[in-house]
Order: C-alpha cells, then structure tokens, then sequence
C-alpha cells in the first residue's frame, strides 16, 4: 500500500473495499446487459461480438478489474509472488527475508541436500527427460523404485506415478468411472477430484464436509439405482485442515459395496507417527482404502501424483488412463527427488512429529489470541478466517508488511463469507516465527 502515503490505513482499505463492491455491481449489470453487437465472419455469416473474442470471457474481465482496482488503490497483488530460492520455513521474496506459511514444504525436504543430491544424480545418469510415454518408451528403473516405495508405504500391492498430482485425480477418476455409476464426494473437495467426477460423466453428488451420516442417507436410497459407486474423501482438508472419522466411511464404503478412495495430499508425510497417513493416524487395515491417492508435490519434495492399491487397479490404469498412457513419464530427477524424500523421512521420523508439535502449538497459540481458526485439527494446515475475500487480501498484505508471506483463499476457491488466510505448517518453522506471527495477525484482524 506504500504507493498511497497520503491515506491512512484504513482510508486505503475502504477504498478498497469500494472498488470491489463496485466490481460486484457492474458484474450483475453486465450479466442483464443485451447481448453485443454482432461481427461477420468469411461469407457474411453473423456472430455475437461478445462470443468471439477472449476479452469478454467473464473470468478474464474479474481479474482485469481486480488488477486495476488494485494498482489504483496501490494495493500489491499478494498472488504469483517471485520466491528468490528454497521457500521453506523462511523464504526470500525480492532479496528480502520472509518468514513463509505458503509453501507445502511439509517436512522442510524441499532443498534438503540428500533430495536435491538425488535429483542431480537421476539428471546426470537419464538427462532432465525420458522423452515419452512410459509405455512407449519411457521407462526408467527410478520410477519402478518409486513406484515400490510408495506400495511398501501403503503396504499396497502397487502404485502408479503420473506427472502431475491433479491429473492423477482427474484422469483416474475420469477414467475408472461411467455415465452409470455414482460418484460422491465431500462438499470441500479439491477441484481435481471435481473435474475427474464431470469428466467420467457419472452422477456426481456431494455430501456434507465430514458428514459420513448424511453420506449414508444418501446412499440409502439412492445406491440401487446406480452400477458402480465411488466416495471420495481426502486425508487432511486442504483448506480447513480437518480429518474425516475413516473408520466410518469405511464401514458406510463395505455396507454399500461402494469403492472408497482418499486423497492424501496433505496428509501423507503429516499423519501418523511414522508419516504414513491418515491410515496410521486412524489405525485403520490400509487394504480397508480401495484406491490410495496422493501427491509428490508436498511432503515429498517433487511434483507428480500417485494411485496405490490392489494390482487389478494398478494394471489397468497403467495400461489405459489417459493421464499416464499419452503423457510422458515422469521426470527421472522427481522421480529421484521423492524416493529419496521419503528415504529422509523414514529415516527422521522427528521431522513428523515437529511437523505436528509446531502445527498444535500454531493453533493453540491462535485460538488463545481469539483467531477463528474453524475446524482445523492442528496439522499442516491452519486457516485464519478473515469474514470477506476482501478482508482477506488485506490481511495478506499487512501480514506481507510486517515480513509474513500467507496466501489468501478468496472466492471462488471458498464462498465469499469464509474467505481466509491459509497457513501451511513446515517442521522447520520454530516456536518464535509462530509467536510473532500470531501476533501480527491479531493486530491485523483487529484493525480490520
Ligand atoms: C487435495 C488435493 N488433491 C490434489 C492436489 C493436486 O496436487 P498437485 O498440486 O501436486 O498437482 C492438491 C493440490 O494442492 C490437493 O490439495
């Protein structure tokens, strides 16, 4: 906001606020406005202006006046923020030091010399890239290790690595799953389990976040009229970092003979005494879970997506869904770069439980300080609700001014009214980074 010496604080942020109620306003108009001129394509055939251009898609125009609204107002984007190395505990964003919460660097493996030294080895031996699909000529020996890494974690009969952890949802589900089956899914699930479900043309319902009762009831009188039926749940929400009762939903998954598959993103790595998810966390039999799901992305150090299970599963999906059949392979250095991340972790199994004793300690901390923290268990992820997308962006920014780097979600990722700071826990944040920081947020949200 330095770009505005002349107004107060909070002059600048009714300011602010204004311009986005006005955005507000002038979208609903535009949505009555009758439909634009028209334009002649080739042969004088007529088309809707508004309909051929890429300017008037209304997704562009949001981030086109809240862009404008901002630099106006002097309000920095607090998005697509340049980190100038490792973003751990601590980052530098332009030269200078953060103390970061937006980065899932988990178990601080991100930049740990053993996992970048294995990523430089897999690069020296196989290049940056295999160059193809696996099946066609793609395969290296360090993703079949991976691969067995991940199955020996899940006490799994195998696993499947994609290259990206979202197109391991949405191909996986999009392909598994048909226009007869049923897919349900918890009401916060992430968008990659969303666009799976649309993809596979199932029916797709939701339940209520957590509510394996109202699942149940759904089920109850809607499972006889569908094939297959697929609940989806994930470890950790990602951003109200809660915990599903699994035993539950395994019971509802075995009543109704429907497949039960958990996203563990935010999980793996976090949950459990030794990291291994929330199967450990629960005490539950693994085998109970029919299909594993997880990331590379964040305790893992690397990029890419995982499927465990029974053998039956993991074949077929490596022979036919589309995200790992006609996509290359995964790099050998990530592929190197996980193994070895969970080597680390298997290894320092104090890295797990800091992980938790900093995330219990950030989230006593807030809730003694008045902070809404919502439902959030305490683990790797704790959201401070800001009561508006708005009230959000401002947080961020004040939080940024006084050295804090923390993401705001902001609609549409969650409805307007349960915007938030999300703060990502790291094993290497120390008790005094969290003092400090809980600190500055309760002034901030004060002066809000
Ligand atoms: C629950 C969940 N599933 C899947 C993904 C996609 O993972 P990736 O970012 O590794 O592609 C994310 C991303 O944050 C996630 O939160």
């Amino acid at each position: 906001m330095s770009k505005l010496p002349s107004l107060s604080q909070s002059a600048k942020e009714r300011l602010l606020n204004k311009a986005l109620d006005a955005h507000d306003q002038k979208k609903q108009k535009q949505e009555t406005l009758p439909p634009n001129s028209t334009v002649r394509g080739l042969f004088g055939r007529k088309f809707n202006d508004k309909l051929c251009r890429f300017d008037q898609f209304d997704g562009y125009k949001e981030i086109q006046y809240i862009e404008l609204g901002g630099k106006s107002l002097g309000v920095s984007s607090p998005f697509f923020k340049k980190h100038d190395g490792i973003a751990g505990a601590v980052s530098l964003i332009n030269g200078q030091e953060f103390i970061n919460f937006s980065s899932y660097n988990y178990l601080g493996l991100g930049g740990h010399p053993d996992v970048t030294n294995a990523a430089k080895n897999a690069i020296d031996q196989y290049g940056t890239t295999v160059s193809a699909s696996r099946m066609v000529s793609g395969e290296r020996e360090v993703q079949q290790q991976l691969e067995k890494k991940i199955a020996e974690l899940y006490s799994a009969d195998d696993a499947l690595v994609f290259v990206s952890g979202h197109a391991t949802n949405v191909s996986t589900i999009g392909y598994l799953f048909g226009p007869k089956d049923l897919i349900l899914h918890d009401a916060l699930a992430h968008n990659s389990i969303l666009q799976g479900t649309q993809l596979s043309g199932a029916t797709r319902l939701s339940f209520k976040h957590n509510d394996w009762e109202h699942l149940e009831d759904i089920l109850g009188r809607q499972r006889k009229d569908f094939e297959r039926v697929l609940i989806v749940i994930e470890g950790l929400y990602s951003m109200d970092g809660d915990i599903p009762d699994l035993q539950k939903f395994i019971t509802i998954k075995k009543a109704f003979k429907a497949f039960l598959m958990v996203d563990e993103a935010h999980s793996i790595g976090v949950l459990g005494s030794q990291g291994k998810g929330i199967s450990e966390h629960c005490e539950i039999n693994p085998h109970d879970i029919d299909i594993w799901m997880g990331t590379l992305s964040k305790s893992f150090a690397s990029c890419g997506g995982y499927i465990a299970g029974e053998s039956a599963l993991i074949k077929h999906l490596r022979h036919y869904a589309p995200g790992f059949l006609y996509s290359v392979g995964i790099s050998p250095c990530l592929a190197a770069a996980a193994i070895s991340a969970i080597e680390v972790m298997q290894n320092e199994p104090s890295r797990v439980t800091l992980l938790k004793e900093r995330g219990h300690y950030f989230l006593r901390k807030a809730q003694e300080a008045g902070i809404d923290t919502g439902k959030s268990a305490g683990f790797s992820v704790i959201p401070a609700m800001a009561g508006s997308s708005k009230n959000a962006v401002v947080l961020s920014n004040k939080l940024f001014e006084r050295g804090i780097n923390v993401q705001p979600i902001l609609r549409p990722a969650v409805e307007d009214k349960a915007a938030r700071l999300r703060f990502f826990m790291s094993s290497e944040h120390t008790e005094n980074q969290i003092d400090f920081t809980i600190d500055c947020l309760a002034s901030a949200l004060e002066e809000i």
